[in-house]
């Protein structure tokens, strides 16, 4: 009986030994590694500050103001990544209404400082006009807060986006990507129409800005773009072999106690 106990206890002990160095080893992982290319995410937006629960404009109707923060963001963003730097497109909606736009993006360290905004294009959307602005940022996981202008409230309001990198999917969506050729865009979003009945054939781009970038520079990127898939499936492996070995390591160091 007491052996039947003791073997009871050594193998609890030996369960949640490998348990938490599985644990302790899968956590750090970067899994979500991108590959240079164009994405789209979905995005989640709130009026208040969501790490301290404060309206950044001194607002107090944060119910009003989560409605209009989700309605007026487009609800795909573009995430641009190329050789260390990350660039995101956002489509501001309700334009007709607005008459400045401004763009704060939250640091490595948590801080907010402006970012440069460019207007790559825009197009018609639920009755109104929706810009897109271009900027770059730190971190993808890091908040976005837009600052607009909004002419029948008569002041500023800001309010703050986090991208849900997890739903990346390459490409370029209703987006012109100064990565991906203009020409290659048309095909995409031709294949799309043909393909399914979405919103994005109500919705047709038409380019204010956009870059000039040589075609072979391009063609290099969307090859990329079609070869590499999002999620880096090296990383993926090197997890693998990790918790596999740390499998192993447990299984021994379990059987040595036993002897
Ligand atoms: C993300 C964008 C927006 C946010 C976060 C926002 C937020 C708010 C908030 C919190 C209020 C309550 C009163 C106040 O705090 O001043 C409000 C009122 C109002 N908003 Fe907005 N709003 C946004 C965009 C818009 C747009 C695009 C329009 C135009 C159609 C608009 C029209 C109004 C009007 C007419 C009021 C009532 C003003 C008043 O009470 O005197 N808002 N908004």
């Amino acid at each position: 009986m007491n052996k039947k106990i003791q073997m009871s206890r050594k193998f609890k002990k030996c369960f949640y030994g490998l348990m938490t160095a599985i644990m302790l080893l899968a956590v750090p992982l970067p899994v979500f590694a991108f590959e240079d290319g164009a994405y789209t995410v979905s995005r989640t937006t709130s009026y208040a500050n969501p790490e301290t629960g404060e309206t950044a404009d001194g607002g107090t109707n944060i119910a009003l103001g989560d409605s209009m923060s989700e309605s007026i963001v487009e609800k795909e963003v573009l995430v641009e990544q190329s050789e260390g730097k990350t660039y995101v497109t956002l489509g501001i909606g309700l334009i007709s209404n607005i008459s400045n736009v401004k763009v704060q993006i939250q640091r490595e360290d948590g801080t907010y400082s402006d970012a440069e905004i460019t207007q790559t294009g825009s197009h018609e959307t639920n009755g109104d006009t929706c810009n897109h602005y271009r900027f770059e940022v730190e971190s993808t996981n890091k908040y976005i807060s837009p600052i607009l202008y909004v002419d029948p409230m008569g002041r500023d309001v800001q309010f703050f986006v986090k991208l849900n990198m997890e739903t990346a999917q390459p490409g370029t969506g209703v987006f012109l990507s100064e990565m991906i050729s203009t020409e290659n865009q048309e095909e995409e979003s031709e294949e799309e129409n043909n393909s399914t009945s979405s919103p994005s054939e109500e919705t047709k781009v038409q380019p204010e800005e956009v870059i000039e970038e040589t075609e072979a520079q391009s063609e290099e990127v969307i090859e990329e773009t079609e070869t590499q898939p999002g999620i880096s499936y090296m990383m993926i492996g090197i997890a693998a072999v990790v918790l596999i070995a740390a499998g192993i390591g447990a299984v021994l160091i379990c059987k040595r106690r036993k002897k």
